[in-house]
């Protein structure tokens, strides 16, 4: 029985197998509407999203499984006081897979431990969210063709952005990666992630506050929300919530095949003008967020 805590988890062959799976259920769907028949997801999201949980929902129904969980936490015993741990090994008694989000750094690992059944980690406060990251390497691998030799600029929220820290991790596994980090000081990337990043051969950073700047060199550009919900004080929320905001302008001198990625939901940090631009994946990212998740509960349930 295997978990998906965070994305190192994965080996990089697996990471590439996965890939390849989501590519042939994009190509061949017929073909996997029944997998799953009889097999039952539990969502346990004890904090908001829209995207992570309706893709694990609609990916379990597209494979003939059923769907059970909750939303909120309030909806839930935890409410009443339950612990992580209790929470668990009940909902073990009703699914066969789990997918849980949780504000607490680690709180899916501690389900781990307790559980019969895999559990996947759908973001964990503001450490990790593998999913996100298998989500957008099937969308680097499809705009692209590739998965090395790319420049990729992360901008904005990169101290707090549990997607960002999780992506960096899985790309320093990669060839020919250049890294180039885009925030203001006060969000900038954790030390403990620089001197990983600072340790590896094979991926080079450099970092900037200037995003007009930096856009000329890049093949990805991955945006970030400033994650209100994990700041201290409001009045620095407010002061740092628009360092950035894409416009068309500023993509006067990007290249004609950037991919711009963001993990949603946006705030202000992309402008609405640029969502025709072709370059603009993220709705396109939302989507094969799906079908990449039907691979991973493929993959953890063994099902061939
Ligand atoms: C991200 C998350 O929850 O970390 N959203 C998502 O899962 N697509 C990004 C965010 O909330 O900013």
């Amino acid at each position: 029985m295997r978990s998906l805590i965070g994305i190192l988890d994965l080996s990089t062959e697996e990471i590439d197998a996965l890939i390849r799976v989501a590519e042939d259920i994009i190509a061949n769907p017929d073909a996997y509407r029944e997998k799953c028949k009889g097999k039952k997801l539990a969502t346990l999201f004890f904090e908001p999203s829209t995207r992570t949980r309706l893709s694990f929902e609609a990916a379990m129904y597209e494979l003939g499984g059923n769907v059970l969980g909750f939303s909120e936490a309030t909806s839930s015993s935890v409410a009443k006081g339950e612990s992580v741990a209790d929470t668990i090994r009940t909902v073990n008694c009703y699914a066969d897979i789990i997918a849980m989000r949780h504000p607490k750094e680690g709180a899916p690992l501690v389900a781990s431990a307790k559980s019969q059944v895999p559990v996947i980690n759908a973001g964990d406060g503001g450490h990790n969210h593998p999913t996100q990251t298998l989500t957008d390497l099937l969308t680097i691998h499809r705009e692209k063709g590739r998965l090395c030799d790319l420049t990729v600029g992360f901008c904005g929220d990169l101290k707090f952005g549990r997607t960002v820290h999780s992506l960096i991790e899985a790309l320093s596994r990669y060839t020919g990666i250049r890294i180039v980090l885009i925030s203001p000081d006060e969000l900038r990337l954790p030390e403990y992630m620089q001197n990983k990043l600072g340790s590896l051969d094979n991926v080079t950073f450099t970092e900037t506050k200037n995003l007009e700047a930096a856009i000329p060199e890049l093949d990805i550009l991955y945006m970030t929300r400033v994650q209100k919900e994990r700041f201290f004080n409001e009045a620095d929320y407010i002061r740092l919530k628009d360092s950035y905001i894409l416009t068309p302008e500023k993509l006067t001198g990007a290249k004609p095949d950037l991919s711009i990625l963001h993990p949603l939901p946006r705030v202000n940090e992309i402008s609405v003008a640029v969502d025709d631009d072709p370059r603009a994946c993220y709705f396109r990212q939302a989507l094969n967020g799906k079908f990449i998740r039907m691979a991973l509960m493929l993959m953890l349930l063994d099902i061939q």
